[in-house]
């Protein structure tokens, strides 16, 4: 159970928790809206269903499945999900994507975030966190360098944004008692 609370950048308070069935259609949301931004994730505006969203948090694995919510003022304002291997050969891994509205972006909450999955994934004795990213996301990828995250490869022009094309990235970080 992942729970806790700590002021922004801005002194604000906010609280990361594990979502419930009745965040499905505001996690849906968030990550339509994020989607149709056209430059972060790969989602075009179609995610799944508040439905299909509320049958997985419901029907998850705990263990092997993390979704977490941040809250600030009552109102979700992003959304991380991690999902452990599921074989013997890559249980000691995880991998992960996230989200947050426009409006919060650069005031600490995606580092909230991902330190509470970091701390769900080091309880479970999960070795190695990793992620795909745009080559163009800037600003994510100066949270999860931050954060100890080191590029491991790169698949050359993988996406079409806005016109031009990009690199994926893909990044890892091993956990320690500290990360
Ligand atoms: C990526 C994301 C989750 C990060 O969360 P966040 O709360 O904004 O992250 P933080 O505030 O903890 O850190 C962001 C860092 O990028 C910096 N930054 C912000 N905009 C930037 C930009 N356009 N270019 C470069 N750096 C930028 C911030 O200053 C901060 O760096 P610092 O701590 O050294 O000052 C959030 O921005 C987001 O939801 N973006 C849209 C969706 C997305 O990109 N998801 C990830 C897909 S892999």
């Amino acid at each position: 159970m992942i729970c806790l609370e700590q002021p922004d950048r801005s002194g604000n308070g906010y609280r990361v928790r594990d979502a419930v069935p009745e965040d499905a259609p505001r996690i849906v949301e968030i990550l339509t809206h994020v989607g149709l931004e056209g430059i972060y994730i790969a989602n075009e505006g179609f995610y799944m269903s508040a439905e299909q969203q509320a049958q997985v948090l419901t029907r998850r694995n705990p263990d092997i499945h993390l979704i977490l919510v941040a809250e600030q003022a009552s109102q979700i304002v992003g959304t991380l999900e991690m999902v452990r291997g599921v074989f013997q050969k890559n249980r000691h891994t995880a991998n992960f994507g996230m989200a947050l509205t426009s409006d919060v972006r650069g005031r600490g909450m995606g580092e909230g975030l991902l330190l509470a999955a970091h701390k769900w994934a080091r309880d479970r004795g999960i070795q190695k966190i990793c992620l795909s990213v745009f080559a163009s996301n800037r600003a994510a990828i100066r949270l999860y360098t931050r954060l100890g995250y080191e590029e491991e490869g790169r698949r050359k022009h993988q996406f079409l944004l806005e016109g031009s094309l990009v690199d994926e990235v893909l990044m890892a970080v091993y956990l320690t008692p500290t990360t």
